[in-house]
């Protein structure tokens, strides 16, 4: 019961009471309080926390967002975006996915959570189940949630790649009720990335029981070493036909804050899609929408330093946490986290992966998020989107707190 005298509970709807909060967000908030108190102490948090590029939007990027406001484009624009933006964005598809698609195909929002939501919303009725791989991103299932669908976790094997012979089983049980699956590569929060055989197999497999993909590929620029990113749906016809790639440029090229993301699929689901942004958002920001075009279709140096520069700290942070006793680590292949298993330091205080970075928090002030978060509890979640001095400094820290522990 409010101080007014109305009950919320029951004013408000349950769509909205049986949604999580984000578990990386209420994390930050967290962090950012005790952070202010350690600093009147002489101290601070490392926050390996979010998963957002520390390096500034690229000079060029913003310059074009300051043209377009010298120039008015200040207005409405097309719901799904600006034609400058969609060509921009085929073209892309076109040089560096080998897709040909066409403007009809292509929609563009705000950012890539949004054009996610707008997507689930366009293909979910109530209790349709959507295919989540584990470990998934955070929002994924909450937003399944509140298109009144069905979550249902597809396991993964030892490389923290889908099970295929989960996913099967998973199909023959539920059958027709299964709309779509989230595919995540490379993946956050693992850093897994995807091989050509790997999707065939898993293309194979939707193709059978009717399963349309979701393909999330915001981090496709970051990959390392001899590892190359594949658009599944750009193995076949068929496959385009049943895949929506979800991309943004708010990754690639430090946008988290310009909002802009983007997708590509068949034109009835587009147009079902316009709908839905006609009526509940209108366009994405002007000014972001032509950052966005120069972003895709200027230089793309930018992306080749923060490239070098996430590949140096991977190796670094990778070849440190194999030397800490009791942790297990993959390699990731790309984007910019590492999923260490950490249940080897579980004890009698620290019994899950919300004990392990709250004590990891509050001992020795570094931010962590618990592996519980994106669905499985062995592990925990390191964002490598830091200076390199902040990421000497925290793993200092971390192996000083897994020592201590041990
Ligand atoms: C896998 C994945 N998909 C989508 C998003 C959302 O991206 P945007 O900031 O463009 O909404 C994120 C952001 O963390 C992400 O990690």
């Amino acid at each position: 019961m409010s101080g007014n005298g109305y009950d919320f509970n029951k004013i408000l709807s349950q769509r909205a009471q049986n949604l999580e909060a984000s578990p990386t967000f209420a994390l930050e908030k967290k962090i950012d309080a005790f952070d202010l108190k350690l600093k009147k102490e002489g101290q601070f948090v490392i926050r390996f926390g979010i998963g957002q590029p520390d390096f500034n939007t690229p000079e060029n990027i913003k310059d074009a967002a300051k043209t377009a406001i010298d120039e008015n484009k200040t207005k409405y624009t097309a719901s799904t975006g600006i034609r400058e933006l969609k060509s921009a964005i085929l073209e892309k598809f076109r040089k560096e996915n080998d897709l040909e698609y066409e403007l009809e195909n292509i929609f563009a929002g705000n950012g890539a959570k949004q054009v996610l939501d707008v997507i689930i919303r366009t293909f979910i009725n109530k209790e349709d189940i959507v295919l989540v791989p584990v470990p998934y991103w955070v929002s994924y299932t909450q937003q399944v949630i509140l298109s009144e669908g069905k979550p249902v976790f597809v396991k993964c094997n030892k490389d923290l790649k889908i099970d295929l012979n989960d996913l099967e089983k998973i199909c023959i049980k539920y059958g027709k009720k299964i709309k779509l699956i989230i595919l995540n590569s490379p993946n956050n929060p693992s850093g897994a990335v995807y091989n050509k055989s790997e999707l065939e197999a898993i293309g194979k497999i939707c193709l059978k029981y009717g399963i349309f993909i979701i393909s999330d590929e915001v981090y496709e620029k970051f990959i390392y070493g001899d590892v190359r990113h594949y658009s599944i749906a750009s193995f076949s016809e068929e496959l385009k036909e049943i895949t929506i790639i979800v991309n943004a440029v708010s990754k690639t090229y430090s946008m988290t804050g310009w909002r802009i993301g983007y997708c590509a699929a068949a034109r009835e689901i587009i147009n079902q899609m316009a709908k839905i942004q006609d009526q509940a958002s209108s366009n994405p920001c002007t000014p972001a929408q032509w950052a966005a075009v120069e972003a895709l279709a200027g230089s793309q140096e930018s992306v080749n330093v923060m490239k070098n520069e996430y590949e140096k700290r991977r190796n670094y942070i990778f070849q440190r946490l194999c030397s800490i006793k009791n942790i297990k680590c993959n390699l990731p292949g790309g984007a910019f986290y590492i999923f260490p298993d950490i249940s080897g330091l579980f004890n009698n205080e620290i019994k899950n992966s919300f004990d392990f970075a709250d004590q990891l928090l509050e001992k020795d002030f570094v931010a962590v998020v618990p592996g519980a978060a994106f669905g499985d509890d062995r592990f925990i979640r390191i964002s490598y989107a830091a200076s390199m001095n902040n990421i000497k400094e925290g793993i200092d820290r971390f192996e000083n707190f897994c020592k201590r522990i041990s």
